[in-house]
């Protein structure tokens, strides 16, 4: 059977656009078909599976995708046992806690006793425990920003890019958490077959990357 290299790429949202460009100025074309969630590449081995952002870097660990384009705090969040072959260098963001503008905030203390909605609970735990602040996680998986309008939290953690959802639910940026930006990553146990293949990807992303700068 030929080897063919499995790419996962984010179904939707931020990292879909700039994932494909980026295969496609590499010189590598994708049928695409948008409710496809395969797409073949008739002039290089390799096909595209589209998944759920979130659930990324499990395939990558189970190897049910070779290599995929992720978001780095997704890697942080899911603590994936992944390599990390190249930064992006787009899909910058940074994960951050906010409050509603009229909320006091002298520092991080007062975060003590307080409600945090996030869709990132392991990196928003692991920062308050290391900061020694004791607040109360409360999970949800989208359009974090309007927890604190309707009661559900005092405070929010999530991706800040423009910072156009803070300002538009009347938040402010209080404290960075991380930094993050799209990277590709590898299986760690992938055939010599597969590397090779990777490696000729790599070698036309990194060209790609070379000549935007
Ligand atoms: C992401 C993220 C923030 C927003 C940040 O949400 O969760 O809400 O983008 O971008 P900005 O600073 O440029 O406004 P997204 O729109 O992807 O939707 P979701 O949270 O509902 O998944
Ligand atoms: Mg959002």
């Amino acid at each position: 059977m030929e080897n063919r290299l499995n790419v996962a790429v984010q179904k939707k949202g931020r990292l879909f656009d700039g994932s494909l460009e980026l295969l496609k100025s590499g010189g590598i074309s994708i049928n695409n078909g948008k409710d496809q969630l395969k797409a073949s590449s008739h002039n290089f081995p390799l096909d595209v599976l589209y998944l759920r952002n979130s659930d990324i870097p499990q395939y990558v660990v189970d190897g049910v995708a070779d290599i995929a384009v992720v978001g780095e705090n997704l890697l942080v969040e899911k603590n994936a046992d992944v390599e990390v072959i190249e930064k992006l260098g787009f899909s910058k963001c940074r994960l951050s806690i906010a409050i509603p503008k009229e909320s006091e905030y002298n520092g991080i203390e007062d975060l003590n006793g307080k409600r945090i909605a996030t869709s990132y609970p392991v990196t928003l735990q692991k920062f308050l425990d290391e900061k020694g602040i004791d607040a109360e996680i409360h999970v949800i998986s989208g359009s974090v920003e309007i927890a604190p309008n309707i009661g559900l939290s005092d405070a929010i953690c999530d991706l800040v890019s423009s910072g156009s959802t803070l300002f538009k639910n009347g938040l402010v940026e209080k404290e960075v958490i991380l930094k993050s930006q799209a990277v590709i990553v590898k299986n760690k146990n992938l055939s010599p077959e597969k590397e090779a293949l990777i490696d000729k990807v790599i070698f036309r992303i990194r060209t790609v990357l070379r000549a935007r700068k």
